[in-house]
């Protein structure tokens, strides 16, 4: 197989971009289509596709972000309005953010561990998959992925689980690359003194 330098010169160099810098025009809808399928080609154990998405774009944007601030306004109604601002606008910077679940559950060979790991592999090639369309994209968690009511409310049914949410968009700045960690620090050569 011919090297593919166009990838290894991505992969070297590839970089999330923040949320904040993430901006419209995002993918249209055909260009969503190839990106959900790009991120839903990955390792998976046993074929058992332990992961399903949930796309929030649009006026659902809004809509999600006041969920979520009515959920912690009625945990805490002395929560301060810019705290609910916060909430509201969690969706709003980029034009679509993708929600990955996994539906890992026990299985008589599958470890629940390795189908956990295919539904992390669906939110970084998500990434990957957005970046090949010319976008940019961001992997985060926050506190409603792991909030049962939060999660719920997003799409997560009982025993399931947010690995992240993908948010895509065009970045308006260039971002600095962050320190990675050298190699010498987290390779070593089983057999050798220093393993
Ligand atoms: C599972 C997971 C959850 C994350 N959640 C958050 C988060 O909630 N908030 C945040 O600022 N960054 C979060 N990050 C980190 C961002 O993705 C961060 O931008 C990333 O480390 C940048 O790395 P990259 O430039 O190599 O893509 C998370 C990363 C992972 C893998």
């Amino acid at each position: 197989m011919p090297a593919n330098t166009a990838l290894r010169e991505y992969l070297l160099t590839r970089r999330s971009v923040g949320i904040a810098f993430l901006k419209e025009p995002g993918p249209d809808a055909a260009e969503l289509e190839q990106i959900l399928t790009i991120g839903t080609r990955v390792p998976d154990h046993g074929k058992l596709a332990p992961w399903r998405l949930v796309v929030i774009e649009g006026e659902a944007r809004a809509q999600a972000g006041a969920r979520l601030a009515e959920i912690l306004a009625r945990r805490n109604p002395n929560l301060d309005e810019a705290s609910l601002a916060v909430e509201r606008e969690r969706f709003l910077p980029a034009p679509v953010t993708i929600g990955v679940i996994s539906t890992a559950a026990p299985h008589p060979k599958i470890p629940e561990l390795e189908q956990l790991l295919s539904a992390g592999n669906v939110a970084f090639n998500l990434l990957n998959g957005a970046f090949a369309l010319g976008y940019a994209a961001s992997w985060v968690t926050r506190w409603y992925a792991f909030d049962a009511e939060a999660a719920a409310m997003l799409g997560a049914n009982k025993g399931e689980q947010f690995v992240g949410f993908v948010h895509i968009g065009t970045p308006v700045a260039v971002i600095e690359d962050r320190p990675r960690p050298a190699l010498a620090d987290i390779v070593t050569r089983w057999g050798s003194q220093d393993a």
